[in-house]
């Protein structure tokens, strides 16, 4: 009597698998802890290096170089904020933990040698509260704080 229902049973396991794996991915975005893979690295190349360049160069006048420019600028916490807050980092698919470690491998790889001593790694809390605040016109939001750079 049963063994007609049974396929009916299996597609509402599938389903219901389907649904837990949605909610998964949709949570991706705000929740560091419902996706913990992090390479860095990859997600660099995935995210960033299409206008950035794979080696951090950029095409200067119109997508800024990631190599050496950014130690003084993470020198303080309005500096720490300011590269997560333009757009291209900010809007990226990438959670909030996954964006710190990017900017931590960026800082640590591209920027080693302007980098202060005291530097502490950016943390997915602190990158999560600043990239909220999208910045409308991060040209000129660095010129006010940072002349000496162009
Ligand atoms: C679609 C192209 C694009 C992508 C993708 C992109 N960026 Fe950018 N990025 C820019 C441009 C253009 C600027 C200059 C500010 C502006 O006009 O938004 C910029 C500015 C920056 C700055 C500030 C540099 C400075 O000296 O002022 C940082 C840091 C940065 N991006 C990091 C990243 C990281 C990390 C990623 C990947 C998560 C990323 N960007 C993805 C285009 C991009």
């Amino acid at each position: 009597m049963l063994l007609p229902l049974l396929p009916l049973v299996r597609w509402s396991a599938v389903l219901a698998i389907c649904l837990v794996a949605s909610e998964t991915r949709a949570d991706a975005g705000t929740n560091p802890r419902a996706n913990p893979r992090t390479n860095p690295r990859a997600d660099y190349l995935l995210h960033c290096s299409g206008c950035h360049l794979a080696d951090g160069r950029g095409a200067p006048p119109e997508v800024p170089t990631l190599i050496a420019a950014l130690g003084p600028i993470v020198a303080s916490q309005e500096g720490r904020d300011y590269i997560v807050r333009v757009p291209g980092a900010s809007q990226t698919p990438l959670t909030d933990e996954q964006l710190a470690q990017v900017m931590n491998w960026v800082l640590t790889n591209f920027n080693a040698d302007t980098l202060g001593t005291n530097f502490r790694p950016l943390t997915g809390n602190e990158v999560g509260k600043a990239r909220r605040r999208v910045l409308a016109d991060p040209v000129r939001y660095r010129k006010t704080l940072w002349p000496e750079y162009d």
